[in-house]
């Protein structure tokens, strides 16, 4: 099932590193999720950003200091009964080792001890400082202890220096978020995904290709990894980033594609095919640029390989999962496939409705079953049908172990 924070509760801990103003958007992102987002700042994080922009963007009031407000509300012992998830962002030094120590002398750190929620741990600060072996330390206390580590990245810094330190971008922040929410039960499996379009060369300068934004398929490949999985993406040119802690190959034509994939095949538990494959390729491809000449040209073209088609022949344990791309007739089409291709499931869709198919942020798709049932499921957002889809996969690997 797809990790779903809305109404959930998370605590948002700001400590005073020159990074607390991303935290702000990371607020943002959470809050557009749905979540019920609560703030906490050190002091020092208040030098940096206002507490007021915090509790404008979360409707609430934010936490700075152990004894305030009027009521008798101990907001540090409340917040971390009612917490579902609690986030430092930005960690510095201090809170870390403060933490890792059991100390608490102040709203942040007393609160942290409280907590009983899944806790995730965002440090960012200078290089050598990040590098030194009393901050070394105590991270790996707190990694034993069971929080939830999202590594800084590697850049320039805001001191100067260049190296590990820099706090992730919101985005990311909140993709490992939901990562360690989510319950691992593709943990063990290697799962190969293919995604995006493949492009065949007519010249260095044009080629023929389809409209595949790769969506699907990376989210497909971001679902896996959430629930555990040890993920390869073989993706086809796209415009999208790299999803986290996914082994991403980069390919531009089928046959390229092809190598890839069966190379990756033999070690894969499951394979899903969402890449919207080439089916023909020029028969020649000219190494410089095509001049224009007569008014009429004719290109030939040679059939690539059906990728899929191949997997399901030379398929041993593995659980196979293709896509159908269709503009109509979906069920004929769909079940023909699944059986041409050795299949386990097909997930078919309409690609010319305009909540589906190439480019949208929704689908809406029907899964074929090898037991010749099917599934239709309603328009979603391309993040759930993949984590529908690959609970029918998890259902079925694990009830054929
Ligand atoms: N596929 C593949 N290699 C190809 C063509 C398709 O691996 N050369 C895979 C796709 O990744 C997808 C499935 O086969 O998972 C179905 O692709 P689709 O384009 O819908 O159908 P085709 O098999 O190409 O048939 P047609 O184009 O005639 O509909």
């Amino acid at each position: 099932m797809k990790t779903d924070i809305s109404n959930k509760t998370v605590v948002l801990c700001v400590s005073g590193g020159i990074a607390a103003y991303k935290s702000v958007e990371l607020l943002r992102l959470l809050k557009k999720q749905g979540a019920d987002v609560r703030v906490i700042m050190t002091q020092n994080a208040t030098d940096f950003v206002g507490p007021l922009t915090f509790q404008a963007l979360s409707g609430q009031t934010v936490c700075t200091s152990l004894f305030e407000g009027n009521d008798a509300s101990i907001k540090h012992i409340e917040w971390a009964q009612e917490a579902d998830a609690v986030v430092i962002a930005p960690a510095t030094a201090n809170v870390i080792g403060k933490y890792a120590n059991g100390i608490a002398d102040d709203a942040l750190s007393t609160f942290m001890l409280a907590v009983t929620s899944p806790i995730i741990l965002c440090p960012s600060m200078n290089t050598n400082m990040y590098q030194s072996k009393p901050f070394r330390r105590n991270l790996e206390t707190l990694r034993t202890d069971g929080c939830f580590i999202v590594e800084p990245e590697a850049g320039e810094l805001a001191c100067g220096t260049s190296g590990p330190g820099r706090l992730p971008d919101p985005p990311d922040i909140l993709d490992r978020i939901l990562c360690c929410l989510t319950p691992k039960d593709l943990k063990g499996r290697q799962v190969l995904v293919s995604a995006g379009p493949t492009r065949e060369h007519i010249d260095p300068v044009r080629f023929i290709s389809n409209p595949s934004s790769g969506k699907m398929g990376y989210a497909i490949a971001r679902a896996a990894e959430h629930r555990g999985g040890e993920v390869v993406l073989v993706s086809g040119p796209t415009m999208l980033p790299d999803p986290l802690n996914i082994e991403v190959i980069r390919i531009t034509s089928a046959e390229e594609m092809a190598i890839a994939v069966f190379e990756r095949m033999p070690t894969s538990d499951i394979i899903i095919k969402t890449a919207a494959v080439s089916d023909y390729r020029p028969k020649e491809q000219a190494t410089q640029k095509i001049k224009k000449g007569e008014d009429e040209k004719v290109l030939g073209l040679q059939k690539n390989q059906d990728i899929l088609k191949e997997l399901g022949r030379r398929k041993k344990n593995q659980f196979l999962v293709g896509f159908a791309a269709e503009t109509e007739a979906l069920e004929k089409h769909a079940g023909q496939k699944l059986v041409a291709k050795n299949l386990d499931i097909i997930a078919g869709n309409i690609v010319t409705r305009p909540d589906s198919g190439f480019g949208t942020d929704t689908n809406q798709v029907t899964l074929f079953y090898r037991d010749g049932t099917k599934e239709p499921l309603s328009v979603m957002e391309k993040d759930a049908v993949a984590h529908v889809l690959l609970d029918r996969v998890v259902e079925r690997v694990c009830a054929d172990k």
